[in-house]
């Protein structure tokens, strides 16, 4: 069956800065436990990729790997904050080229969104409090902590750059440090960095800059934002849209997602499609750059109407390629194929596999 009624495809090349892949499908970053204590890369990690790679989808956005260790989290996450890691990555970049995809690497760090993990000391964070689960605490982050943070994201970029990767995405959703600083819930500050959002995305710009100034203006910068906490007080739409249409300066793409680590589900209610879909709609009228959606992208017939209907570039998938690897070859070869993942958000790292269908 064709889906495809409008001019653009959901298998045409999608380019994002100098990226080219070579079709509309992203895996969205979907963090595996299957890397080593110290945060290297294992054989589990290259065959969980090869098979992405085989399957189909033009680019893969890689878990995501923290930037220093005290953001560590959860165990067996993988590192990207030392140059001893990047011959391993160097080599999973190859895999996933060799067959046929590419690769952005995303970085994190995790701070109040963490659980204690191995660590005694508080993680940063925008304002003291305790890690939403209430195990660790969580200290403001002091100007220098913030000049330091910055650096680290930028020099986890390089490394990711150094590696070969066709790019970086910043991990800015999901009520990690970057969203974090984002959401009036966790950030009390009364300094340049609290209050009216255009304080509040001050260090997330920072960090953006830093990371554009690390890699040079050709290679690939994404970022990942929330179009909105979905809690009470957290932020909101028009506030989101402010962000991201200032991040557009420093970044070649957008993706969109949601939620906050903590409050709500990873996404919504088993079924409901297109989550954040209106919200990209909107912002991809606003900004120059590829907006990528991702949650509860579903169904080739949903997607082709969103490129037939708004400026959507891209649609990221995690569940649905948790469960079936091979999705994209399938809807190659018929695009009414329907997945078998059922949303039902019980996905957790076990045996080299995330969904419960397997087990
Ligand atoms: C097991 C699992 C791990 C995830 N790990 C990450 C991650 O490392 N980084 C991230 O930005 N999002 C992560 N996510 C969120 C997904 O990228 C995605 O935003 C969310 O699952 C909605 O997309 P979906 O409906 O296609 O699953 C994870 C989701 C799941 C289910
Ligand atoms: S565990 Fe549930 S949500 Fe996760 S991939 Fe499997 S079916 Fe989908």
């Amino acid at each position: 069956m064709d889906v495809c009624k409008g001019e653009r495809r959901l298998f045409d090349e999608m380019q994002m800065g100098s990226l080219v892949a070579w079709n509309r499908f992203v895996r969205a970053a979907t963090y595996e436990g299957a890397a080593d204590a110290a945060g290297r890369i294992t054989p589990e990690i290259m065959r969980i990729y090869r098979e992405l790679a085989r399957g189909g989808v033009g680019t893969i956005i890689t878990s995501f790997a923290y930037v220093r260790d005290d953001g560590y989290h959860p165990a067996h996450m993988m590192g990207l904050d030392r140059d001893e890691l990047v011959p391993a990555w160097r080599e999973l970049v190859a895999c996933v080229h060799e067959a046929g995809a590419a690769i952005v690497a995303q970085i994190a760090y995790c701070g109040a969104g963490a659980g204690k993990g191995p660590f005694a000391a508080p993680a940063l964070g925008a304002s003291d409090g305790t890690s939403p689960d209430g195990t660790r605490a969580v200290r403001a982050m002091t100007r220098a902590d913030m000049d330091a943070m910055a650096a680290d994201f930028a020099a986890a970029a390089r490394r990711a750059q150094e590696a070969g990767c066709d790019g970086v995405e910043i991990h800015g959703a999901h009520g990690y440090l970057l969203s974090q600083f984002l959401n009036p819930v966790w950030n009390h500050r009364e300094d340049a960095y609290g209050g009216p959002i255009e304080h509040r995305m001050r260090f997330p710009l920072e960090v953006a800059r830093a990371v554009r100034e690390a890699v040079g203006a050709a290679f690939p910068v994404l970022v990942k934002i929330n179009s909105s906490d979905g809690v009470e007080g957290g932020m909101t739409e028009d506030e989101s849209l402010v962000v991201s249409e200032a991040l557009a300066a420093y970044v070649d793409a957008i993706e969109v997602s949601g939620t906050t680590y903590g409050k709500v589900k990873i996404a919504g209610p088993g079924g409901q499609h297109g989550l954040y879909a209106s919200y990209a709609a909107k912002l991809a009228g606003r900004v120059g750059i590829p907006v990528i959606l991702t949650g509860g992208n579903r169904l080739c017939a949903e997607m082709q109407e969103l490129l037939d209907t708004t400026g959507i570039t891209g649609f990221g998938l995690a569940r649905p390629l948790a469960s079936e690897p091979d999705l994209i070859a399938r809807w190659e070869r018929d695009a009414s194929y329907e997945p078998r993942c059922v949303s039902c958000s019980r996905c957790f790292p076990a045996a080299g596999t995330n969904c419960v269908l397997d087990r």
